[in-house]
């Protein structure tokens, strides 16, 4: 193979130079790889030229490295083919696929980490949420039917990074039933059993009454399934609650608290745990639950995110 300089591609393609240093950074590209990048047409936006040169340079690289055959490239056609087959408004196999590569962890990390600790970490919103979940006052309870598990209070306060609380900032939150199962993956649940949407009061305290989450085994019948086996691994993720905490002038926040005692939380199928995220599920002294967490969630502004990521960039 004949390696071609970014010189020639750049005499090929309308692509300012700046936008190709981005685009790929290894130094040379193989003409037939150039070739395919430079059919790109000249009203295709600059991300859009970016972010297709860069995967097509990658995929073509990855595909040559491996010595893909024919048939190998069949059966990855066919997996793509039957995530989609298997996906619905009950089922993301698409995001499955990609949780257990590791990908949603990474694009979370890309997308919300920023170089300080002074606000509450995300994670992966996972392919279970709903909009929509019902309006509950604070303390009440999300479980609308008893299949068991040990009830937890679970309460805090949302703050901003200066410590200040933030009041009427909405909670959503769920998690799974002790059989492992979302409601909407389980006709025995009443719809919207263990999701709900709580306000912050005038303190920005926020409580509602959960379960103390098990862990589960994501979906494993589909393709997801298939690469764990192939790659001889477990399907299952530490017990956690989902939150999505907003507030007006302050950036949404996805994250997950995990049970520190779960025996998967340092081996998540889908590498979604972050240390700031585990807690301590206590024994409570409220009559309404035998444990509870105390958990406080902080939310940056968007002029704070703005200036912490104008200096990532300088
Ligand atoms: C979840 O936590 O709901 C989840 C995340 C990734 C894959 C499967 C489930
Ligand atoms: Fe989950």
């Amino acid at each position: 193979m004949r390696p071609c300089s970014l010189t020639v591609l750049s005499q090929l393609s309308p692509v300012s130079d700046s936008a190709l240093d981005s685009a790929m950074p290894s130094q040379t590209l193989d003409p037939y790889t150039a070739s395919v990048i430079n059919a790109t047409g000249p009203a295709t936006t600059p991300r859009v030229r970016q972010v297709f040169s860069s995967m097509i340079a990658h995929l073509h690289d990855f595909l040559r490295e491996n010595k893909v055959t024919v048939d190998e490239w069949m059966l990855g056609v066919d997996m793509i083919n039957r995530i989609g087959k298997m996906s619905d408004e009950r089922r993301n196999e698409g995001i499955l696929v990609c949780d257990v590569l590791g990908v949603e962890s990474l694009v979370d990390a890309l997308t919300y980490d920023l170089e300080s600790n002074d606000h509450t970490k995300s994670a992966i919103i996972g392919p279970f949420y709903r909009e929509n979940s019902p309006q509950y006052p604070n303390g009440a309870s999300i479980i609308q039917k008893d299949l068991g598990g040990d009830r937890a209070v679970v309460h805090g306060h949302v703050k901003g990074v200066d410590g200040l609380p933030i009041k009427g900032a909405r909670v959503e939150v769920w998690h799974t039933a002790p059989n492992g199962l979302y409601e909407q993956q389980d006709p025995e649940q009443p719809e919207y059993n263990l999701r709900g949407t709580f306000f912050t009061d005038d303190n920005g305290y926020y409580e509602f009454v959960g379960l103390r989450p098990t862990s589960y085994p994501i979906p494993f019948d589909g393709p997801a399934g298939d690469i764990l086996q192939l790659l001889d691994r477990h399907p299952y993720r530490p017990g956690h609650i989902h939150f999505l905490v907003s507030a007006p002038g302050h950036r949404r926040l996805i994250t997950q608290i995990f049970d520190s005692e779960d025996p998967y939380v340092e081996n998540d199928s889908v590498f979604a745990v972050k240390g700031e995220l585990v807690v301590t599920f206590q024994p409570s002294t409220s009559e309404k639950a035998p444990f509870e967490v105390v958990y406080d969630v902080v939310l940056p502004t968007s002029e704070e995110v703005a200036a912490y990521e104008s200096t990532k960039k300088k």
